[in-house]
């Protein structure tokens, strides 16, 4: 068992969650925008912002490979699964759990603007900007966090611990 601290509640996330659902559908004002949740990190998140957001959406799923069993990046992405509708002239929201050195949204951005869509956007839940190997801009953030590993609310350490309510330091 390895050693956890609480580090956001599951109330301080909620609240973050419904100032950018404010601020996104705002942003958006009447638009219809492609929401593309990158998995599985980010399914818990995507579930509470979509519920949030006042504008209309449609919803899809990339899953993508970056960082196999361990807790350090490969650096190799892999798409696992594509989105099942087409992209193109869409206004697309890309959501993720965790920006980290940014490879892997930056793999993906490149890959979705190759599609023509009208715009790539992203939003994270969180950001670990301290590790980043790509230049990588998220254009909503929830918290910006220090460099250590997160586990809670979607994210994972070996697959374990994405139900827990809460997010928490790992120790690994
Ligand atoms: P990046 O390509 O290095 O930016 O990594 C992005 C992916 O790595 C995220 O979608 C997460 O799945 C995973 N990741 C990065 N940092 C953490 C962490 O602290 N906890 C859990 N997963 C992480
Ligand atoms: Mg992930």
């Amino acid at each position: 068992m390895s050693r956890k601290k609480i580090f956001l509640t599951e109330e301080k996330i909620k609240h973050r969650i419904e100032q950018l659902g404010k601020e996104i559908s705002l942003a958006y004002l009447d638009q219809e925008v492609m929401v593309v949740g990158v998995l599985k990190g980010a399914f818990i998140f995507m579930a509470d912002l979509v519920r949030s957001l006042t504008i209309p959406v449609k919803v899809d799923f990339v899953a993508v490979s970056s960082y196999g069993f361990s807790s350090q990046s490969s650096g190799v992405v892999q798409i696992i699964k594509d989105t099942g509708q087409s992209i193109t002239n869409k206004q697309v929201l890309i959501i993720e759990d965790i920006v980290d050195t940014g490879l892997t949204l930056h793999y993906l951005k490149e890959r979705f603007l190759a599609r023509e869509p009208k715009e790539v956007k992203i939003c994270t839940l969180l950001d670990k900007p301290a590790r980043r190997e790509v230049p990588l801009k998220a254009d909503y953030v929830g918290f910006v966090v220090p460099d250590a590993f997160l586990v809670g609310y979607g994210l994972d350490y070996q697959e374990k611990y994405r139900n827990l309510r809460d997010i928490f330091i790992i120790e690994v």
